[in-house]
C-alpha cells in the first residue's frame, strides 16, 4: 500500500475533519507515579507538531500512549479512530509509525535489511524500491553503508537508520521521539535537512524534543510539557517571544 492508496482511509471516519491526531485529557500513571495529567493535543493534516519538555516531562509516555502501548484515561483518536479500540498492528497498518527513543534497530543486520524490515507490512514492491531510494537520497551516509551492521554504526548514523526504517513503513503520521538526543552538531544538521522532504511527502509528524531550538526551527506548532502537563502552546514565533520559554529553555 502506498500513501496514495491510503489517502482516503480516514475520510469516512467519524468526526475529526482533517485532524490526524486528537488527544483529549490524556492521563497516564505508572503505579503511584502520574506521568500525564490531562494532556490535550491536536495535529492536523501535514502538520509538524512538536512536544517539547525536559527529562521526565512525559514525552515518551505520550508517544507510547498514542501508539497504543499504554493504558490511559481520556481519548486519543488517530484519523477519528480511538487508538485503544484497535490493535498495534492495525495502527501500523493505518500508517502510524513510531521511531522510538531506543531506535530498536536489529544490530546484527545490515543497513539495507533494517530498512527493508521497516516495509515488512507493505505489499507494493515498487513503493518499497522507490521509498528506499528516497531514504538513501535523504541520508547518503546510509547509502554508503548498505552492508554495514547497524550495531557498528555511530549513534548519529543509527538515528538516521531508525528514521529511514520508519519511513519505509509508509507513514501517514510519523512519531519521532527525541531524534536529536546526544547527536553532534554535524549529524544534527543531517537530521535537520531531512525533515522538510519528509513533510513534503505528505507525512504528518509528531516530534518530541528537549532541543528547543531544533523544535522551533521545524515545528508548525508546539506544546511545552512540564511534569505531565501542557503549560504553553503556540507557534514557534509565539514561543520565541515568550519570556518564560526564553529564560527557561533558550538561555535568556
Ligand atoms: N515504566 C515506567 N515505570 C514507572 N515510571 C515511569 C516509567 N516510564 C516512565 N516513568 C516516569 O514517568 C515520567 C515521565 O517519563 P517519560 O519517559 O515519559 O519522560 P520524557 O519526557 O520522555 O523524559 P526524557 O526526556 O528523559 O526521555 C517520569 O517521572 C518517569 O520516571
Ligand atoms: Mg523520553
Amino acid at each position: 500500500m502506498s500513501s496514495q492508496s491510503r489517502a482516503g482511509a480516514g475520510a469516512g471516519a467519524a468526526g475529526g475533519g482533517n485532524m490526524v491526531l486528537e488527544a483529549e485529557n490524556v492521563q497516564v500513571s505508572y503505579g503511584k507515579v502520574t506521568a500525564l495529567r490531562g494532556v490535550d493535543l491536536e495535529l492536523g493534516e501535514g502538520e509538524l507538531v512538536s512536544l517539547i519538555g525536559p527529562n521526565g516531562a512525559g514525552k515518551t509516555t505520550f508517544c507510547d500512549t498514542v501508539n497504543g502501548f499504554l493504558p490511559f484515561g481520556g481519548s486519543v483518536r488517530f484519523r477519528g479512530t480511538e487508538v485503544s479500540s484497535v490493535s498495534r498492528d492495525e495502527l501500523v497498518d493505518r500508517g502510524m509509525i513510531y521511531c522510538t527513543e531506543e531506535r530498536d534497530l536489529f544490530g546484527f543486520m545490515d543497513v539495507e535489511d533494517n530498512l527493508r524490515l521497516g516495509a515488512y507490512a507493505i505489499d507494493d514492491e515498487s513503493y518499497v524500491e522507490q521509498q528506499l531510494e528516497f531514504v538513501y537520497d535523504l541520508f547518503p551516509r546510509l547509502e554508503e553503508r548498505t552492508d554495514q551492521n547497524a550495531r557498528s554504526m555511530s549513534g548519529g548514523e543509527q538515528q538516521m537508520l531508525a528514521i529511514g526504517r520508519a519511513l519505509m513503513g509508509d507513514p501517514d503520521l510519523l512519531v519521532l521521539d527525541e531524534p536529536t538526543i546526544g547527536l553532534a552538531p554535524v549529524i544534527l544538521e543531517d537530521i535537520s535537512q531531512a525533515i522538510d522532504p519528509i513533510q513534503e511527502q505528505g507525512v504528518s509528524i509528531l516530534l518530541t524534543e528537549q532541543n528547543v531550538t531544533f523544535a522551533l526551527d521545524h515545528a508548525d506548532r508546539m506544546y511545552l510539557l512540564e511534569n505531565g502537563e501542557v503549560v504553553k502552546t503556540g507557534t514557534p514565533e509565539e514561543l520565541r517571544g515568550d519570556d518564560y520559554i526564553r529564560e527557561t529553555y533558550l538561555g535568556g
